[in-house]
């Protein structure tokens, strides 16, 4: 991986680690599946691929679908499923007017250039293509940064905490997509409580990134005390955990 495409998306991902604690990420998206309303014979460029799940259900309409990743491990997994897939930045896209659609599903909060990365989906497209992309909006997993946040707070010795997750809000996000040539069709901030396994496990699967630089004795110690501080937020004895995910929801159309 080339230093320049790490320092701008940053987690590595553990696809079995994934696949057990984070199958709700493509299950609870089959909204944003309809939302594109894949129709057959077209071209779909899948941003964020992952493993593959929904570039799968979305071939099932009869289109042609590629999907894009910046983790190999992903990429691998999603070519043994069966997708044609590669290792990719959402910001260095060498893709022009080639697709009927792109497709997204929560990836673009971890672009860390998000213009950059609208730029290279509008060029992807063809003229009249539909970009449908669900991600973290505005307020997304709050009470998950939070926490993260008192636990850095509590010891200076982990240094800065960055939390370079994009959470915009509809408004920040209309803005972005029109100076890119796009209309957008429809754009709204769904608040979706989410359940969770546990939230050690959403920790070790999504903030390795954050925890990089730690020791494995402080990364375990990290984990530990935010999960104690979320007990009092976002645990309850009768749901379990439930993560605090609000998700930004888009279809926008290339003029
Ligand atoms: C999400 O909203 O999908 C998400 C946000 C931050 C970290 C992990 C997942």
């Amino acid at each position: 991986m080339k230093k320049s495409t790490k320092e701008k998306e940053t987690n590595s991902w553990n696809a079995d680690r994934y696949h057990k604690h984070a199958h709700f990420v493509s299950e609870l998206a089959l909204p944003v599946v309809a939302l594109l309303d894949p129709k057959e014979g077209e071209k779909i460029l899948d941003v964020g691929c992952g493993e593959g799940t929904l570039g799968l259900e979305i071939s099932k309409h009869g289109t042609e679908v590629y999907g894009v990743d910046l983790s190999p491990e992903m990429v691998n997994q999603a070519i043994a499923n069966g997708l044609e897939a590669e290792v990719m930045s959402a910001t260095e896209m060498p893709f022009e007017q080639e697709f009927d659609a792109v497709f997204s599903n929560a990836t673009l909060h971890w672009v860390r250039e998000p213009e950059l990365a609208v730029k290279h989906i509008a060029k992807a497209l063809k003229s009249g293509g539909r970009f449908i992309a669900e991600f973290g909006g505005e307020g997304n997993v709050q009470h998950i940064v939070m926490a993260m946040r008192t636990v850095f707070e509590r010891h200076p010795e982990y240094g800065k905490f960055d939390d370079f997750w994009f959470f915009p809000t509809p408004e920040q996000y209309t803005q972005i997509l029109e100076r890119h040539g796009f209309e957008v069709h429809t754009i709204e901030l769904i608040p979706r409580p989410t359940p969770i396994d546990d939230i050690a496990h959403w920790l070790a699967v999504f903030t390795n990134g954050v925890t990089e630089h730690l020791e494995s004795s402080q990364t375990e110690q990290f984990r530990a005390e935010v999960r104690e501080i979320l007990k009092k937020t976002i645990y309850t004895t009768q749901e379990g955990w439930m993560a605090d995910y609000v998700r930004l929801r888009v279809k926008a159309i290339k003029q």
